[in-house]
């Protein structure tokens, strides 16, 4: 079972994904959590390249270095994982790529669903869960936090995008997510930490004990 976790900035899945890991874990479910971009060694190495504000890239090179990360995470660590049973929870997948390159940096959305076709080998999650949350308020959070943590350069490519860049990833989140009904749960991230916790785990729980 493939579980991906989206949203905009500052939408509060990484948290939950701790809370969710914990939980599992304690219910003997050893889940591999991975993200993109990232998830892989070589993943690593593209990710300081892809988040770094201070050096300038084409929205064409981000699109190929988003999925050469992909390819790579897929191959290298996604797909082994499931063949071993275990489940899977992603921060992150193919539709970070339609939508950020595509809605986002306006790249053609029906190209980039081909070549994230190529890149994932026809992969696609089980259930995607959407954190849809108000911009204005994500980005605040973001950009919050990365100032605690000393990242706001290093890692603060899309933090520094105007609010009407997030509005556009917004509205290309929902439009997207209304294309798979069946693969697509939507989450309001606006409300409690706890009472998004709760709907997720929920939700989870249904599709992974219920199999
Ligand atoms: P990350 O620090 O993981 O932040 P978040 O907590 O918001 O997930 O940053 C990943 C950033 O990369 C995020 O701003 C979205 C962007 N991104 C893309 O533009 N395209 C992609 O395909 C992926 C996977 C991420």
């Amino acid at each position: 079972m493939f579980i991906s976790f989206e949203g905009t900035e500052g939408s509060g899945k990484s948290t939950v994904l701790d809370l969710l890991c914990a939980a599992l874990g304690s219910r003997g479910v050893s889940a591999l959590r991975t993200r993109e971009p990232g998830g892989s060694e070589l993943g690593k190495s593209l990710r300081g390249l892809l988040l770094d504000a201070r050096q300038a890239v084409t929205p064409e090179a981000e699109l190929f270095l988003y999925l050469a990360d992909r390819a790579q995470h897929v191959r290298q660590v996604i797909r082994p994982a499931l063949a071993e049973g275990r489940l899977v929870l992603s921060d992150r997948y193919a539709d970070s790529t339609i939508v950020y390159q595509g809605y986002g940096r306006g790249l053609p959305v029906e190209r980039l669903f081909d070549l994230n076709q190529m890149a994932v080998g026809g992969l696609w999650p089980d259930l995607t869960l959407l954190f849809d949350l108000d911009p204005a308020v994500g980005l605040a959070r973001a950009r919050a936090r990365n100032t605690e943590l000393g990242i706001e350069v290093s890692e603060g490519r899309f933090e520094a995008e105007t609010l009407a860049f997030h509005q556009r990833v917004r509205e290309g989140y929902l439009a997207w997510a209304r294309r798979f009904p069946e693969r697509f749960r939507l989450i309001n991230a606006g409300n409690s930490p706890a009472e998004v916790y709760a709907q997720v785990e929920n939700m989870v729980e249904a599709v992974i004990f219920e199999q």
